[in-house]
């Protein structure tokens, strides 16, 4: 029997987590969430299994998550196997650069913000909140799910100047990743981040030609970083990879507070 904490699972890569996890029924799952009611309707429509608790939870809420831990724990005796910091802003900022942004300085200030509240700053407030309860589990497992688009290196390949806030906000979110790895892999911890790979979750919820246009153009951008890429892959396959990553990634094994793509292997895409 295995538990598991995720972290934005209203949709996206984050549902289809519950909904593959849920398939085993030994499974507990603990999805947080920021709007529960509508969540659980949907996860009994959609799903319709007893083993997924969903905990209202805004991950930028330190208090709020001390409170879903307290829940966890009531229902687990304390321990916790698995905690996933799924949740992410990824925000139409994405689609342009820094010289669009910097028309507004403020509101690149804030855009930046925004960003490491949620991605950065909200996934440290979950894994210091579920430590304890992890270093209590079985298989004491801490993932954030990134980016490629955090890695220099795939920027710089394509030129990729798009989505700034956000892959900056990623790439701090690996080092505190390798920051946690390196305080709890030798209490047993295996901390890492792992890259969906590119998955249609319509995330950037794309209205207007001029979107459209821009999304048009970061996608070009992801050829041009890897010729083969044909386009998003669906979630069920992206999720389906990223817990296998999960299941096989051990402290022994080499994957203590690295940053992977769910294929091990570049490019990410
Ligand atoms: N999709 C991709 O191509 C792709 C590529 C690389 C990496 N990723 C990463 O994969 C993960 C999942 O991506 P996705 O495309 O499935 O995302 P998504 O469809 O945009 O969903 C984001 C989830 O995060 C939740 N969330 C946002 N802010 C939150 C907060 N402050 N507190 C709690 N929950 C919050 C959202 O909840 P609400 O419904 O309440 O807004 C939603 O459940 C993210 O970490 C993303 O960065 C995605």
């Amino acid at each position: 029997m295995s538990s598991w904490v995720i972290t934005g699972v209203s949709r996206g890569l984050g549902f289809e987590f519950i909904r593959q996890l849920s398939e085993n029924p030994a499974n507990t799952i603990f999805g947080l969430v920021r709007d529960k009611a509508a969540v659980e309707s949907k996860v009994t429509a959609e799903i319709g299994r007893k083993n997924i608790h969903i905990i209202q939870a805004d991950t930028t809420d330190s208090l709020a998550l001390e409170r879903a831990a307290q829940y966890v724990s009531e229902k687990t005796n304390g321990a916790l196997d698995y905690v996933i910091a799924n949740a992410a802003l990824q925000s139409k900022t994405a689609l342009v650069s820094f010289d669009t942004l910097s028309r507004d300085p403020k509101g690149l200030e804030q855009d930046v913000i925004d960003h490491f509240r949620v991605n950065t700053i909200g996934a440290i407030h979950l894994f210091n909140t579920f430590m304890p309860l992890i270093l209590k589990g079985q298989a004491k497992k801490v993932i954030a799910i990134s980016t490629g688009m955090s890695d220099p290196e795939m920027t710089l390949k394509a030129d990729i100047y798009q989505a700034t806030s956000y892959a900056m906000s990623k790439a701090a979110l690996n080092m505190a990743v390798a920051k946690f790895s390196a305080l709890y892999r030798e209490k047993g911890v295996l901390c890492m981040a792992i890259c969906p790979g590119a998955v249609d979750t319509g995330s950037l919820n794309i209205k207007t030609e001029e979107e459209g246009q821009l999304a048009v153009a970061m996608f070009e951008k992801f050829k041009q970083y890897s010729p083969t890429f044909e386009g998003p892959t669906k979630p069920e396959d992206s999720a389906k990879s990223v817990l296998a990553l999960i299941n096989r990634a051990t402290v022994s094994g080499g994957y203590a507070g690295v940053f992977l793509s769910h294929m091990e292997s570049k490019p990410y895409l």
